[in-house]
């Protein structure tokens, strides 16, 4: 970050709260200059004199404080560069699309005209919820961006699609959007209204409970494509394998692990995305039995073998529904990592998978670095791009996606 930002951090009344203390702290570190907003709520989970501590300045708890000079809500709005909502609860996120402002979250959401990074946080069931979904898609269209949340262990004891992004992340994301204000392009909106969904990462494939099989991709190619897309206004779902990533601001991220998770996750969007891009590197293979306990040596035994079994081809399988389906929709796009004969086989994989595009590249380039360089196989065409940034190959794909769409 080039010049000192200043963000008011707004935090919700979720138990995530406690981890908005340490998103003040690493905003701190990185000179951003924060003051704090707390809903109510919020000050149940996690006391204002925390934030007091971190910033040097008590949060903002009390519209109607009497020692406050003025109105509270509208100095923050004109003092701050953007706004972080940290967590953002359900129901604080229903308060901002009905334009609420009865705290002074709200209020000073309400009065502020600049960009807004909003952090969700909540069950699995009540982020799944239609009317979650619904105030997410209104709060995107009036351009708010979203950081997660992620999937993972929640407070209540379960697991799934609801936690809070992590501070470092949400951070990351802060730092991208003012890094825009700052003169970042003004990208096209050519996907606006378009959803796409893209796979990244490897997969990992258990064997025990602490070991797997895996692969050396990074998630680097499909977080670029996941990237651009949202900077060019589409709704992107990113379905993503292990990986060391943060999730790009205004991404929904689903993590998964094994290809079999990958595919319960994909399925569903079959019915309604407008583009599937399956750039993850899925593990053709799975243990036939993964065992509950570690396995161990044995004395005398210098080999041994593990039975493996096929994995579904998920693109492959998206494929022949889509033609069951008689529909060109929803368009689909894989990727062919080769050692040889990349361009063949990235024909072939088109042709078999029942495809409309296969990006064709390198294994020597394609798995860990920032570039890459690939040909992009269709019905029609073959592009040769030469060696790209993989955000810069991103908007070369996302181009012919554009492309394919709007014919
Ligand atoms: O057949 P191959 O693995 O080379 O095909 C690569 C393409 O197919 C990639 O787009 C990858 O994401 C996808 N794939 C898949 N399911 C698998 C293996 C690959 O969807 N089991």
């Amino acid at each position: 970050m080039t010049s000192p930002r200043k963000i008011v951090l707004a935090v919700g009344g979720g138990i995530a709260a406690y981890k908005a203390a340490l998103l003040a702290r690493e905003c701190l570190r990185r000179g951003v200059e924060v003051r704090v907003a707390m809903t109510p709520a919020s000050t149940r989970f996690v006391g204002p004199v925390t934030f007091t501590g971190l910033t040097g300045r008590p949060p903002v708890v009390d519209l109607w404080d009497p020692g406050h000079g003025g109105e509270v809500h509208v100095e923050l709005a004109d003092w701050a560069d953007a706004i972080v909502v940290a967590p953002a609860t359900a129901s604080l996120l229903a308060k901002m699309v009905a334009g609420l402002a009865d705290d002074p979250v709200t209020a000073t959401l309400l009065c502020f005209g600049g960009p807004r990074l909003v952090a969700p946080a909540m069950h699995h069931r009540m982020w799944a919820n239609d009317a979650t979904q619904r105030n997410v898609e209104q709060l995107r269209r009036d351009g708010v961006r979203f950081v997660g949340p992620t999937d993972g262990p929640l407070a209540s004891g379960a697991s799934g699609l609801g936690r809070m992004a992590e501070p470092d992340v949400i951070a990351d994301a802060l730092e991208r959007m003012l890094d825009e204000l700052d003169g970042g392009a003004d990208d096209a909106a050519d996907l606006r209204g378009r959803t796409l969904v893209v796979t990244a990462g490897p997969t990992h494939e258990p064997l025990d409970p602490v070991r797997f099989l895996g692969n050396r991709s990074s998630g680097k190619m499909g977080y670029a494509l996941a990237e651009r897309a949202q900077r060019r206004g589409a709704r992107v779902v990113l379905v993503s394998g292990p990986v060391a990533l943060p999730a790009p601001a205004g991404v929904t991220v689903h993590g998964v692990t094994t290809a079999l998770e990958m595919e319960a996750a994909v399925a569903p969007h079959l019915a309604t995305a407008d583009a599937i891009i399956m750039a993850a590197a899925v593990a053709d293979f799975r243990p036939a039995e993964v065992s509950s306990s570690k396995l161990k040596k044995q004395a005398g035994v210098d080999v041994t073998t593990v039975a493996l079994v096929r994995n579904p081809d998920i693109l492959g399988g998206l494929g022949q529904a889509r033609a069951a389906s008689g529909t060109r929709r929803p368009m689909l796009v894989g990727f062919a990592v080769e050692t040889e004969d990349v361009v063949g086989e990235a024909r072939r994989k088109r042709i078999s998978k029942q495809v409309d595009l296969v990006v064709g590249n390198h294994a020597g380039v394609a798995f860990e670095g920032d570039e890459n360089e690939a040909v992009l196989v269709s019905a029609t065409r073959e592009d040769a791009t030469g060696r790209l940034s993989k955000h810069a190959l991103a908007d070369r794909i996302l181009d012919a996606v554009r492309a394919q769409l709007e014919g």
